[in-house]
């Protein structure tokens, strides 16, 4: 891949980033997503690169734009595979909550696991803790893991967990153990890159949430040099069939970095369009959209945090008022 490849998906996500956060607070998730979602369809057309969706808005007969199979890009450049979450976080834009991104990951032909829109369970940690966590394990020893690796107590391990029901025996074993606790409404995948960055005050990602996302998470912590941990969660039969299909033959089998993103290379993109504590959020002021992001790639380890300044009179098309 073409190391320019990264700014150019950074225009991808900002644009996303731009269009939805209009809808920030305004309750429609529907209308935050599809702002997102057509906008980052528009500037993909822009990029160049042959690419295919592998992670995206859903089947072809389903989703009108961004779906499974689509082709994005020039038509020109590298062969590459696309994952997309265009407004990763939908409920958070509709209430004006924290870590909406829109987000996007690209690799080789081939190398990202085309997950299927089912739960996955996950596990995730920053750079030190490499090597030292299994999904496996019990709670417990993942923690006692991370904070040794970390030279840290137990108690000032801060976990990450979506505040979900099924959740529940998650926090107890972590309230229990004597961790601290940071539970998230949604977002998981902003939950899993934060691990890997100091000043979000966060250590472990624990908990279920959706595969495409661990797949997106996976790719930026293979660039942070950070680790995910997963495994699919199919409800029924035919999330089993559709795991098969996939080529996922074992359901049980635990999803390690290389199976979620494999080679050496890989680029991944966010743009905050709610505040987060990693990324700001979109602002607006008369004319002008001012947005956060942040870009990296496999290869060489660069994290480069980018902020953009559009001018909405000259690119009207970047956001739509109503
Ligand atoms: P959406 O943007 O599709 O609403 O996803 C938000 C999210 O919180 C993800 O970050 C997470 O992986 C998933 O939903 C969890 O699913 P659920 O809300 O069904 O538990």
């Amino acid at each position: 891949m073409e190391r320019s490849l990264s700014m150019e998906l950074v225009r991808v996500t900002e644009a996303a980033a731009l269009a939805s956060a209009r809808w920030m607070g305004r309750g429609k998730k529907e209308e935050a997503d599809e702002a997102a979602t057509s906008s980052m369809r528009d500037v993909f057309d822009t990029v160049p690169m042959k690419g295919t969706v592998v992670i995206g808005e859903g089947e072809m007969d389903k989703a009108p734009m961004l779906y499974i199979g689509e082709k994005l890009g020039t038509g020109y450049g590298p062969r590459v595979d696309v994952a997309v979450d265009p407004l990763e976080g939908t409920n958070i834009v509709a209430s004006g909550g924290w870590n909406g991104l829109a987000v996007l990951a690209v690799a080789d032909h081939g190398n990202l696991l085309h997950a299927p829109d089912m739960y996955m369970e996950k596990i995730a940690v920053g750079p030190e803790a490499v090597g030292h966590i299994d999904i496996e394990a019990p709670i417990i020893d993942n923690l006692r893991a991370v904070a040794k690796a970390k030279n840290k107590d137990i108690e000032d391990v801060v976990a990450t967990i979506l505040n979900r029901p099924k959740h529940k025996h998650i926090i107890r074993e972590l309230r229990e153990a004597g961790a601290r606790i940071k539970v998230i409404d949604d977002g998981d995948v902003a939950g899993a890159i934060n691990v890997a960055f100091d000043h979000t005050g966060v250590d472990i990602l624990f908990g279920s949430g959706g595969a495409p996302e661990g797949v997106l998470a996976a790719v930026a912590l293979k660039c942070l040099g950070g680790e995910l941990q997963g495994k699919l969660l199919p409800q029924s039969e035919e999330e089993l069939v559709r795991c098969r299909a996939m080529g996922i033959q074992d359901i049980n089998r635990v999803l390690r970095m290389e199976d979620l993103v494999k080679g050496d290379d890989a680029i991944f993109a966010a743009t905050g369009v709610t505040d987060g504590e990693l990324l700001r959020g979109v602002q607006f002021k008369g004319s002008i959209g001012t947005t956060h992001s942040v870009v990296m790639r496999a290869k060489s380890g660069t994290v480069r945090f980018v902020d953009g300044r559009h001018s909405l009179k000259k690119k009207p098309n970047l956001v739509i008022k109503n």
